[in-house]
């Protein structure tokens, strides 16, 4: 069964009832949820714990970057256990993850009223932590098997803010499919704009790095505001939403390119500008940026964008892709391309 990603298949379902403990004794889910990458990015929280962004972001949900997740519950274990499959083999993820991952069940179990130990499993298609939105497509993975599992229907909005309070707010984003904001609406949840199908952009992706990069997120949205660019962007903000809106809805390459472009600068410039300063960048990643400009200026509508990482999305349209993905690999320092575009959100593997 696929997990239904559009919001008007969602609404349909209903919530749990008081029969989830039960099934939680027997029950398993895998899915498969993919990482997004933000047009507009989330940076900087009014509240990191309850992951209450500063600005509304807005993103397009990829179909290649894939996580996923495999999660049993277990009740005969009093401690989860959390796996990663790395190149076929299952291996022990190390700690920190291992912890992030049983802290948002123990959120989850707490919202189910369920007990019990958890198996997981998980697998990523794509460099994990390395500025690819890899906790977005886990972590959304993790929420929807955990509910699946469970029998248990929420709201897409319910899914969403579930996801979010994993931390990694690009998760609230991820149960969605094709172009999704987040920070609009009251509950903390994100909304899909439009469905993949509305429009085909392609996501070329130079990947410069693959190692853990060494300041987090979590770390970047805490020190976003010590920027003296900070409070500029924020004001700045309104208009390049409204203009990546309305882009978006016409289908306007020539308005969205540059507008995802020069945010993806400003955040960086804000990492820089940070007080400890943040340095996302490895020279590759000037040097993909300036192989980017180049193509503009031989006519190919391509343009950059960066997450908190030095790998860079070259976001372009059908007709382009081709010679983007000729362009990058050709870049001194890119270790792989992979050739990614707007995708469907979740689904149900088993
Ligand atoms: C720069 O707190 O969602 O990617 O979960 O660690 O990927 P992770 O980060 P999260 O912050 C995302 C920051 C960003 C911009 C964005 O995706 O909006």
């Amino acid at each position: 069964m696929n997990l239904p990603v559009e919001p008007d298949e969602w609404e349909k379902m209903t919530q749990g009832d008081s029969t989830t403990a039960t099934k939680a004794a027997e029950s398993a889910a895998t899915v498969e949820s993919t990482a997004n990458i933000a047009f507009i990015k989330y940076w900087g929280a009014r509240d990191l714990d309850e992951v209450v962004p500063e600005n509304t972001s807005i993103s397009m949900t990829l179909r290649e970057c894939r996580s996923k997740c495999h999660l049993r519950f277990s009740p005969e274990r009093e401690k989860d256990e959390v796996w990663l499959e790395l190149d076929g083999a299952r291996v022990n993820p190390g700690a920190g993850f291992s912890d992030r991952v049983t802290a948002h069940l123990d959120r989850l179990r707490e919202w189910a009223g369920v007990e019990g130990g958890i198996v997981v499993e998980t697998w990523n298609s794509f460099p994990a932590a390395s500025g690819m939105a890899s906790s977005a497509s886990g972590f959304s993975a993790l929420t929807c098997a955990f509910v699946l599992a469970l029998g248990l229907e929420p709201t897409p909005a319910e899914l969403s803010i579930l996801s979010r309070r994993s931390g990694s707010g690009s998760a609230a984003r991820s149960v969605f499919g094709g172009y999704v904001e987040w920070g609009r609406l009251g509950d903390g949840s994100a909304e899909q704009l439009h469905p993949a199908s509305h429009w085909d952009l392609r996501d070329v992706i130079a990947v410069v790095e693959t190692g853990e990069k060494e300041i987090s997120s979590r770390d970047g949205h805490r020190l976003a505001a010590t920027s003296p660019y900070f409070e500029r962007r924020l004001e700045l903000l309104p208009e390049r939403l409204e203009t990546t809106r309305r882009a978006l809805r016409e289908h306007d390459f020539g308005a969205l390119g540059p507008v995802i472009e020069e945010e993806a600068i400003d955040l960086h410039l804000i990492t820089m500008s940070s007080r400890p300063a943040i340095y996302y960048w490895k020279p590759p990643t000037l040097a993909v940026l300036e192989a980017v400009r180049d193509l503009r200026s031989r006519g190919v509508a391509a343009f950059s964008t960066m997450d908190a990482g030095a790998n860079v999305h070259v976001i372009c349209q059908p007709e382009d892709e081709e010679t983007v993905a000729a362009c990058l690999s050709r870049v001194q320092g890119v270790v792989r391309v992979i050739r990614d575009g707007v995708g469907e959100g979740p689904r149900r593997l088993d």
